[in-house]
């Protein structure tokens, strides 16, 4: 497939790593030139490109930078992805540490709508819970025992389904966590968040989840 990564730090670079591991063909891209992405470019073996080319007639495009930043992505960032792209959310909301306040996800919108407004498309909530770390050096072979599980959560079928196949290719059980609207329940703070769990015990903390917001994690 080919998949554009906007955002280029800890999380777009274990993607790009793995994914061009896997065979796609991966554009990479953070907030400056290109050029600033060389080191990850040759390491990788992804092509780094702008941000506003990293869609360029993507199946699969992924969203991975501070959630405070997701405004200022250029309003046409995701124009050019295919028609029925996936688009991939990995953001949280670090209200106290990073993002500053956020009116609308205080009062109980879902960090993944919000983003999703604000890139004006759907998108598939994954990814937000395990560290790059995880991403990186947790996958295992599909059937082995424990193998770690990560939730999916989203609204269109089909987008849903050829991101729960790209996690399942990179080596994680991939859980369905129902539509975005409920995807609060992976948010940070809840016990699914930044746990490696298998599949069964993944759905568990997914219906065990609380929709109150921690204090730790509020403006
Ligand atoms: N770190 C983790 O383990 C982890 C785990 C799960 C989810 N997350 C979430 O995933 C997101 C990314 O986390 P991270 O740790 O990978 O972040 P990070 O290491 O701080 O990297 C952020 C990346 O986003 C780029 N960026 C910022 N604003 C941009 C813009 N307007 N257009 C294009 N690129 C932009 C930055 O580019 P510049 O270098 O040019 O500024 C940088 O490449 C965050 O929302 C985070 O909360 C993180």
């Amino acid at each position: 497939m080919r998949i554009g990564i906007i955002g280029a730090g800890n999380i777009g670079g274990a993607l790009a790593r793995r994914l061009v591991g896997l065979g796609h063909e991966v554009r990479v891209s953070n907030s400056r030139a290109p050029e600033t992405l060389q080191d990850l470019q040759r390491e990788s073996g992804a092509v780094a490109v702008w941000a506003a080319e990293a869609a360029e007639a993507a199946d699969v495009v992924v969203i991975t930078i501070p959630l405070k930043n997701v405004p200022d992505l250029p309003a046409d960032v995701l124009h050019r992805a295919k028609p029925d792209a996936a688009i991939i959310d990995t953001c949280n909301y670090y209200p106290k540490q990073r993002d500053g306040r956020i009116a609308a996800i205080e009062e109980g919108m879902p960090e993944s709508v919000w983003v999703s407004r604000h890139v004006g498309r759907p998108v598939i909530k994954v990814f937000n819970m395990i560290g790059a770390d995880g991403i990186e050096h947790q996958g295992k072979p599909p059937g082995t025992a424990g193998r770690y599980a990560i939730p999916v959560a989203g609204d269109d079928p089909s987008a849903k389904a050829r991101v729960m196949a790209l996690v399942d290719a990179l080596g994680f059980d991939a859980v369905d966590a129902g539509p975005l609207k409920e995807s609060w329940r992976q948010q940070p703070g809840t016990p699914v968040y930044g746990a490696l769990r298998d599949a069964d015990s993944v759905r568990r903390a997914l219906a065990e989840a609380s929709a109150v917001r921690p204090t730790g994690f509020r403006a």
